[in-house]
C-alpha cells in the first residue's frame, strides 16, 4: 500500500510587477535582482484576493485533473504563512469555497517546507488509516501583503501564488509516490527570517506599526548559508534511504528562493543544472506555492514520465528544511 498523486493544480495572480517596476518603487535595479536572485518578475495578487482565493484557484483545477469532486475528499491541508486570518482556519475558508463538506481541515505552518511538510503528513494519514482516502494538499500565499515595500532587501524577492496536489492510496507499492523523505527543524535560528509582531509575544500595537513590526524580516546571507547547508544534507539522506544515486534523479525540484541558492544545491549534490527545475525568474519566491507551482508545470508540460525520480527539496523560516524522493 502507499499513495499517489491523483491531480495537481496551480494558479497564479494575473497582475505582474517586473523588476522594472520596482525601479520606481525602491533604490534598486533590474541587473542587481537577476544577478544575485534570478528573479525577473513576480506576480502580485489583487487587493480583494486573499490566500483562500489564490489557494482555491489551484484546488479546483486540482480537483479537475483528478477527477473527482470535492466532497469525496477526507481532508484539506493548507500550508501557508499568510493566512486570510489568524482564525479560523484558511484550510476551513477554503472548504466553504470548494464544498468539500465531509473533509477535515487545518492548517499547517513550516514557511517555505510547507507544501513538503504537508505532504509528509497527508502520507501518514493515508497509510496509516484506512477510513482516509483522499487528502487535498496546498501551499498558498499572499506574501505581497507581508512585504515590506519600502525594504529593497526584501521586497524583490518574494511572490504570490498557489499549487496544489489531491493524493489517494494505491493498493500496489509499485504506484507508491512517495519513495522516502527527511523533514527537519532548527528552533535556534527563529530570528533571522520572521515577522516579529502581530502574535501572542508582541500583539499588534501603534507601536508596532510604527516600527514596521508586521512585515518580513530577514537576515538574508545567513539564511542563504544555512539553506544550502540544510538542503544538501537532507537532500543526500534521502537518496542514501532510497538507495538512489544523484544521477538516476530526473528533476532536483528545489523551493524556489534564488537561482544562486539553486545552483549551489545541485552543485553539490552533482545534479547539472539540465535536471534542476527552475521557475523563480518568473514567480520570485513564493514560499509554501513554489514547489506545487513546479510540479503542476512539470505534469501539465509532460516534463516527466512515470518512474522518474523527483527529488523535492525545500528551506525556510523556523528554520524548517524538508525533502522528498517522489517516483511520477
Ligand atoms: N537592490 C540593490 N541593492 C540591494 C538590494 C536591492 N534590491 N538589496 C540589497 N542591496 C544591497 C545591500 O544594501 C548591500 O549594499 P552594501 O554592500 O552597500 O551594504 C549589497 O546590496 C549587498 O547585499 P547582500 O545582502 O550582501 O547581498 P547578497 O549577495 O547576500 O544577496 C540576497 C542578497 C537577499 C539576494 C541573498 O542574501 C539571498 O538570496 N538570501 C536568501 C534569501 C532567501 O532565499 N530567503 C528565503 C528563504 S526561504
Amino acid at each position: 500500500m502507499g499513495i499517489r498523486i491523483l491531480g495537481i493544480g496551480s494558479y497564479v495572480p494575473e497582475k505582474v510587477l517586473t523588476n522594472f517596476d520596482l525601479e520606481k518603487m525602491v533604490d534598486t535595479s533590474d541587473e542587481w535582482i537577476k544577478t544575485r536572485t534570478g528573479i525577473e518578475q513576480r506576480r502580485i495578487a489583487a487587493a480583494e484576493q486573499a490566500t483562500s482565493d489564490l489557494a482555491c484557484g489551484a484546488a479546483a483545477k486540482a480537483l479537475e485533473a483528478a477527477g473527482i469532486k470535492a466532497e469525496e475528499l477526507d481532508a484539506i491541508i493548507v500550508a501557508s504563512i499568510t493566512v486570510d486570518q489568524i482564525f479560523p482556519s484558511t484550510a476551513c475558508i477554503l472548504q466553504k469555497k470548494l464544498g468539500a463538506k465531509n473533509a477535515f481541515c487545518f492548517d499547517l505552518e513550516a514557511a517555505c517546507s510547507g507544501l513538503l511538510y504537508a505532504l509528509e503528513v497527508a502520507n501518514s494519514l493515508l497509510t496509516a488509516n484506512k477510513k482516509y482516502k483522499k487528502i487535498l494538499v496546498i501551499g498558498a500565499e499572499k506574501l505581497s501583503s507581508i512585504v515590506d515595500w519600502e525594504d529593497r532587501s526584501t521586497c524583490v524577492l518574494f511572490g504570490d501564488g498557489a499549487g496544489a496536489l489531491v493524493l489517494g492510496k494505491c493498493r500496489n507499492t509499485e504506484e507508491n509516490c512517495i519513495v522516502a523523505s527527511n523533514l527537519g527543524s532548527d528552533g535556534h535560528y527563529t530570528d533571522i527570517l520572521q515577522i516579529p509582531a502581530g502574535g501572542s509575544r508582541l500583539p499588534a500595537s501603534a507601536e508596532t506599526i510604527a516600527n514596521r513590526q508586521h512585515y518580513l524580516a530577514m537576515a538574508g546571507s545567513e539564511v542563504f548559508k544555512c539553506a544550502v547547508t540544510a538542503m544538501v544534507h537532507s537532500c543526500k539522506k534521502v537518496l542514501k534511504e532510497a538507495g538512489i544515486a544523484a544521477e538516476e534523479v530526473r528533476w532536483l525540484v528545489p523551493h524556489q528562493a534564488n537561482y544562486r541558492i539553486l545552483r549551489a544545491v545541485a552543485g553539490r549534490l552533482g545534479i547539472p543544472e539540465t535536471g534542476v527545475y527552475m521557475n523563480v525568474s518568473r514567480y520570485g519566491n513564493t514560499s509554501a506555492a513554489s514547489i506545487g507551482l513546479c510540479l503542476d508545470e512539470i505534469a501539465r508540460g509532460g516534463l516527466a514520465k512515470p518512474g522518474d525520480y523527483l527529488l523535492l527539496t525545500a528551506f525556510g523560516g523556523g528554520l524548517t528544511w524538508a525533502s522528498i524522493l517522489l517516483k511520477w
